[in-house]
Parts: C-alpha cells; sequence; structure tokens
C-alpha cells in the first residue's frame, strides 16, 4: 500500500526462486482481460499490483488474444472471451455456484494460456486473487485445474462500529476507519480493506455495530443511549452508506445495516414498532424501498433484539418469527435478506439455555429470506464454550454462525491468541441434526440463505488489528467461510508465508506459536476444565473484559465451599438435553463428558478425581500454571527470530509478548487464588499462596 498503515498478507513481496519467477513471467506477463464490469477494474489493478511486486513488472495488457506471444493470461467469463470459449465447455462454468471460478492451463492453437474464469464478475475477482496468491506462495502453475466454489454462500463481517464517533466496541485497534462525519468523501483505506476481504472471498459487511442505540426501556447503561447507528437509515445518511457500498461493491462485498427495532418510532414518527400494525409494516416497507432506490444492490439488515437494552419485538408482546418478518416484507421484493441474532437472553437462571428457548419452538415460522444469526456458543465468546445447541434444532430456518474475530475474552489487542483453531473445532463439531455425521459446517453450507458472520477485528491502527499476529484471524476467518475443509495447519502456513516469506524457521516458528496459542489462552483464563466468564466487568459495563475478575460472576463459576462449576446436565438447568440424544448423554455423565468441559456441565467436588488421578482443584492450578509457562515459551520463541523478521514488526510482536506474559500471570494468580479460597485445598506443588 502506498500509505502507512500496513498490507498485511497482500505484501506482494518480490519472488526470489529465479526459475519461479522466470516461469511466471513467461506465462503471465501478458494478459487479456475481459473489460465492462467495475470489477474488472478492480482485478486489472490487482493484477497490476500484485506483478509489480511480485514479478517486478506490471502485466502487459491487451485488448484481444496477443497471437504473437507463447504463453499468455486470460481472464473473463466463458463464451465471450476467444481462448476462453474454445478450450471450456462454458456449462462447466455456468453451473458452478455464482462466486465459484475455475483457474485452468490451457492449449489454445499454438498457444499455452493460463486461464480464469467464472460465472459472475465477483468470481473473477476471487479467482484473481487465488492466482496472485498462488504466485505468493511460490506454488508451480505450469498445469493448473482449480474448480473452486465456497462452501458458504453468505460471508460477512460484522463491525461493531459506531458510526459518527469514530469508536468500534469491543474494538482493540484503534478507533473505526470508517469516518461518517466525512462520507460520502472517501478513503483509500477503504478500498485497501476491500482487497483485504475480495482476497479471502468475503461478501459482505456489516459497516455498524448491532447495538445501533434508543433503548426501548431505561437502561443504567448511558454508553448504549449514546449510540447512533440507528442514523444510518435516515434518508441524508443513506447516501454516504451507498458511497461505501460504492467502493466494496467493485470488490464484490455487498453493504448491510445493522437496524434500530424501534426505527418506526425514532425515524418514522410513530406511536408504536409492533410488527402486525399495518403503519410499521408499510414504513419499513417504504423503508427498504428508500434503501434500494439509493444502494440497488443492499445486502439487508442485521437485527439484534430485546437483548442487552435493545428494542425488539417482545416489547410488543410478539415472537421473534413475527419481529423478523415484517423486515423481511419489506426487503423480499428487492433481494435483501434478515440477518436475525439469537442473542437473547435475560432473567433467567442460566443464560445458557436462553437462546435455545426462545428460537427452537418458532422454527419453521421464519420467512425464506430470514437468517437466524447463532453465536458460537451458548454464552458469549468466551475463550472455549460448547456449541450451541440450536445448530442442531432448527431444521426449518436458515442459519448463520457467528463468530468472533476481535479478542473479546481473549486478550484483546495485546495477547496473541489464533482463534482458527477454535473455529475448526466450531465448524467440525457434529450436530447429529441429521443423525451422525452432521458437522455445524454441513449444517451451514446445506443451504442458499446461510453463511458465516465474524465480529469485528479491524481499527485505524496501522497495523489493522492492534497485535500485528492478529491479522492472521481475519485472514483464517475468511479462508474457513470459503471453505471449512482446510485444516488450521493449511490456513496458517498460507497466511505466515504471504506475510513474513518463507525463511523456514520463520514459517515453521510463527505456525507453531499460532497454532498453539489457543490452549494456552484457555488454561491461563479458566484453568481448562469449562469454567468461563471470570472477568472484570468494567464500570460501564461495556468497558473492560480483559483484567481477572472471578468473584465477579458467581452464578457462572459455581464456586462453593464444596465444589465448582455449574450443574447444566438434563436434571440441573438443562441446557445438556437441548442436544440431541447422543450429546446429551455424553455430556450428561461427568465421566464421559470431556475433560474441557467438564464444569461448564457438573458442580463436582472441588477433589473429585479425574481419570488420571488428578483431582479437579489439582488440575485447576496446574493448567493455570501450564498456560503461564506455554506464554513464556511463545515468547522465547518469538524473540528466537530476532533479526530474520524485520525490526519493526519484530520489535512491535515482542513487546506485545512481555505485556503477554505478565497478564497470563495476573490471570493464573487471581484465578488459583479464587479456588483456593473457596478450596481450601493446597497445591500439591506449593506454588499457590495459602
Ligand atoms: C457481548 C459484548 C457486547 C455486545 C454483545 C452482542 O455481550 O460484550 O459488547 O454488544 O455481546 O453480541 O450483542
Amino acid at each position: 500500500f502506498e500509505t502507512n498503515y500496513d498490507d498485511c498478507w497482500l505484501r506482494y513481496e518480490r519472488v526470489d526462486d529465479d526459475e519461479l519467477r522466470t516461469s511466471y513471467r513467461q506465462r503471465l506477463s501478458h494478459a487479456y482481460v475481459s473489460e465492462g464490469a467495475p470489477e474488472l477494474g478492480a482485478v486489472r489493478a490487482e493484477l497490476g499490483r500484485g506483478f509489480e511486486g511480485l514479478l517486478g513488472r506490471e502485466p502487459h495488457l491487451w485488448q484481444h488474444p496477443p497471437r504473437s506471444i507463447e504463453r499468455f493470461l486470460v481472464i473473463g467469463h466463458p463464451e465471450e472471451m476467444r481462448p476462453i470459449s474454445e478450450t471450456i465447455d462454458p456449462d462447466e462454468i455456468w453451473t458452478l455456484a455464482e462466486d465459484g471460478y475455475v483457474i485452468r492451463t490451457v492449449e489454445w492453437e499454438e498457444h499455452e494460456c493460463t486461464v480464469v474464469t467464472a460465472p459472475s464478475d465477483r468470481g473473477l475477482v476471487y479467482g484473481t486473487f487465488h492466482l496472485l496468491r498462488l504466485l505468493a506462495l511460490g506454488e508451480p502453475i505450469d498445469d493448473l485445474d482449480i474448480v473452486e466454489e465456497p462452501a458458504n454462500n453468505s460471508r460477512i463481517l460484522n463491525h461493531w462500529d459506531n458510526p459518527f464517533r469514530r469508536s468500534v466496541e469491543r474494538g482493540y485497534a484503534g478507533q473505526s476507519i470508517f469516518d461518517w462525519e466525512r462520507l460520502p468523501d472517501l478513503r483509500e483505506r477503504y478500498v485497501d480493506y476491500a482487497r483485504l476481504l475480495a482476497s479471502l472471498g468475503i461478501n459482505g459487511i456489516v459497516p455498524n455495530n448491532v447495538n445501533t442505540g434508543i433503548p426501548s426501556r431505561p437502561t443504567a447503561n448511558d454508553a448504549v443511549a449514546e449510540r447512533a447507528g440507528w442514523q444510518l437509515l435516515e434518508s441524508e445518511n443513506l447516501e454516504k452508506v451507498e458511497a461505501l457500498a460504492s467502493v466494496f461493491r467493485r470488490y464484490g462485498i455487498r453493504t448491510y445495516l445493522s437496524v434500530n427495532y424501534a426505527a418506526p418510532i425514532r425515524l418514522g414518527g410513530l406511536e408504536t414498532a409492533d410488527p402486525l400494525d399495518p403503519e410499521v409494516q408499510q414504513w419499513w416497507q417504504d423503508k427498504a424501498d428508500e434503501v434500494y432506490d439509493v444502494i440497488p444492490d443492499f445486502g439487508g439488515f442485521l437485527v439484534k433484539a430485546d437483548s442487552e437494552g435493545q428494542p425488539g419485538p417482545y416489547d410488543y408482546d410478539r415472537s421473534h418469527a413475527e419481529g423478523a418478518n415484517v423486515l423481511a416484507e419489506a426487503l423480499e421484493p428487492h433481494g435483501g435478506r434478515v440477518w436475525w441474532r439469537a442473542f437473547v437472553y435475560s432473567e433467567h437462571d442460566d443464560r445458557a439455555v436462553q437462546a435455545y428457548e426462545t428460537f427452537e419452538p418458532i422454527d419453521g415460522e421464519f420467512h425464506e429470506n430470514v437468517t437466524v444469526q447463532i453465536k458460537n456458543g451458548p454464552i458469549d465468546f468466551q475463550q472455549r464454550e460448547p456449541i450451541s445447541t440450536l445448530f442442531g434444532a432448527m431444521p426449518e430456518t436458515d442459519l448463520g454462525c457467528e463468530l468472533q474475530l476481535t479478542g473479546e475474552y481473549t486478550g484483546q489487542g495485546v495477547h496473541a491468541t489464533y482463534h482458527v483453531p477454535m473455529w475448526k473445532e466450531i465448524l467440525e463439531f457434529d450436530t447429529y441434526a441429521d443423525g451422525e455425521g452432521t458437522p455445524v459446517k454441513d449444517v451451514l453450507a446445506d443451504r442458499e440463505g446461510q453463511g458465516i458472520a465474524g465480529v469485528g477485528i479491524v481499527g485505524e491502527d496501522p497495523n489493522w488489528t492492534g497485535n500485528y499476529l492478529l491479522q492472521s484471524n481475519l485472514y483464517g476467518f475468511g479462508r474457513l467461510c470459503w471453505d471449512p475443509d482446510l485444516t488450521a495447519e493449511e490456513i496458517t502456513d498460507e497466511w505466515v508465508r504471504q506475510t513474513f516469506g518463507h525463511d523456514e524457521t520463520v514459517v515453521e516458528t510463527v505456525s507453531d506459536m499460532l497454532l498453539e496459542s489457543w490452549d494456552a489462552c484457555i488454561d491461563y483464563h479458566t484453568g481448562g476444565l469449562g469454567l468461563m466468564h471470570m472477568m472484570y466487568n468494567g464500570e460501564a459495563a461495556l468497558e473492560n473484559h480483559y483484567d481477572p475478575a472471578p468473584e465477579e460472576w458467581p452464578e457462572y463459576v459455581g464456586a462453593t465451599g464444596d465444589g465448582i462449576g455449574v450443574d447444566r446436565t438434563s436434571s440441573g438447568s438443562g441446557y445438556a438435553a437441548q442436544y440431541r440424544a447422543p450429546l446429551t448423554d455424553l455430556y450428561d455423565d461427568p465421566e464421559t463428558c470431556p475433560e474441557e468441559l467438564l464444569l461448564f456441565f457438573h458442580h463436582l467436588p472441588w477433589e473429585y478425581e479425574l481419570p488420571d488421578g488428578t483431582t479437579v482443584v489439582q488440575r485447576l492450578y496446574d493448567n493455570c500454571f501450564d498456560g503461564v509457562e506455554a506464554v513464556r515459551e511463545l515468547r522465547a520463541r518469538w524473540n528466537g527470530l530476532e533479526g530474520r523478521v524485520d525490526d519493526r514488526r519484530y520489535r512491535h510482536v515482542a513487546e506485545r509478548f512481555d505485556e503477554h506474559v505478565v497478564q497470563a500471570e495476573r490471570w493464573r494468580d487471581a484465578l488459583c487464588a479464587y479456588f483456593y479460597d473457596h478450596s481450601t485445598v493446597a497445591d500439591e506443588n506449593g506454588r499457590v499462596p495459602r
């Protein structure tokens, strides 16, 4: 990038292997690229940048197939492009998923051509980025035959950015990159952000926070009342949204908005937002018409309703299906979709059971263009949670999975916690929804109206993500949305090579570090047996979540004099019973419940014996100490890379690791003291002060 922020995995550093570089140059220096759609402008621009960096020269662009050149690159749709139409059966392309593409080496007359073709303009963008990735990874391109289709139809980023205030809820990388005061004036950074996203195949973006303001009932939390995201639906602001959308559109990304359920009152001056009121219905229809007049490819609405002070259909004694459907009807004629969040909880004894109790009974009642967006676990993006029971419980409803990229509970912008191994665990989890072998990833990939949404992470920081290494979470998220079958190892290797180059010591060290970081994070934040939610909450209720404060949340931890953990079995809060039968049985019995979730499902005596003979309390101590050791080890390994990674990035990450160690120790000490206070059982190794 020309500007003063990092170019992440799109560094496009010169290919230093002579043989490879020569082969790339021979095959790609001359290119014939289709014209017309704005996306093709993006394709050309990216080829220019990419080849300039990787090969030291921009491609020579032709207006027709260059017959005088032996080998060349062709990018375009089937039928309309000569070498493609004569070498590839158009049916093969037209029958691909809309976002799919083919990259193939073909012989045409006397020529050898590298072809990128797709059924949509967006597919051509993805195919181009894929080709560039091959070069950055140093892959041979002499005989390509790549056919790609995304597993998930929707691959959306949910920003929790507060418009006009440039803050980001749970953002740890500086202020928002979106400058709503100055929009419709555009920033170069929007283009570069769109490039980063398109290089991963992300196809949707919600630029504003799900907390859109105007609580329908009084709240002690002023921060909620101040938020102004609802204002983006105001007529005078739609032009700003369209300006942003015009940048993302070129990269195949549709823009959505978080909307406030009480918008008919606040914006429309109506007395109610009751979804069954005809005036309310009309208001949403008129608003949708207006939005689509300004933004023809608008994606739809994301809604947080009846949760944490946000208004919703419960205010009118209506169900969430009734609530969502009124918006769905308004969007339907325009091809838009409602993403309706299942993140609801209120005065329930066990918050874990709430989402299922709210949504499972209304499976089948949502309109076709509603997707129920479910957080991966039943609590709230904790270090590790069991997988939400809803993924196996709503066969008649389109479902989306919400993952958190930003490290709200995993060390924020300081700790280098890589989420990809966690996300793999979530996506591979067998829901038994359709018998054994129905992992979450298949539940999601099954239908068109479904997909994956990722919360936040980027901000105005020059490195985009706070801790430089956390760029890997944005990368990994996008790659997994596209192809959840990729392994964590494959994704990590790709990211490290494109980010730090091909020095094998660096590649191996950084990859291993990332892959091990999540386990460490769980150990020092929780003790590793399924406890969670032991963080400090801050005064404004939305502020902290970084520091340890286990005593603040007794109901989540369940520590008493005689034991620890929360009974969520079928005979306890009933959460385990919300799973399909084999899983209920598995979790209900402490003997079969996986150790890493044991205390999430069971309240057990402090000296309950684990299979290897260690007691629960001793295991908690040990894991906390192991977690800190693991972080020290990560730091040592990073420090060993001094001189192999450029100084600026080396020092930035090294400083973060110094702080990471300090914070991990604080968590360990706070948790161990807490466990000791309640259990009065001494650590066998004498490390925990009595
Ligand atoms: C968490 C988070 C909030 C956020 C909420 C949500 O509770 O701390 O900041 O608003 O999740 O997902 O809506």
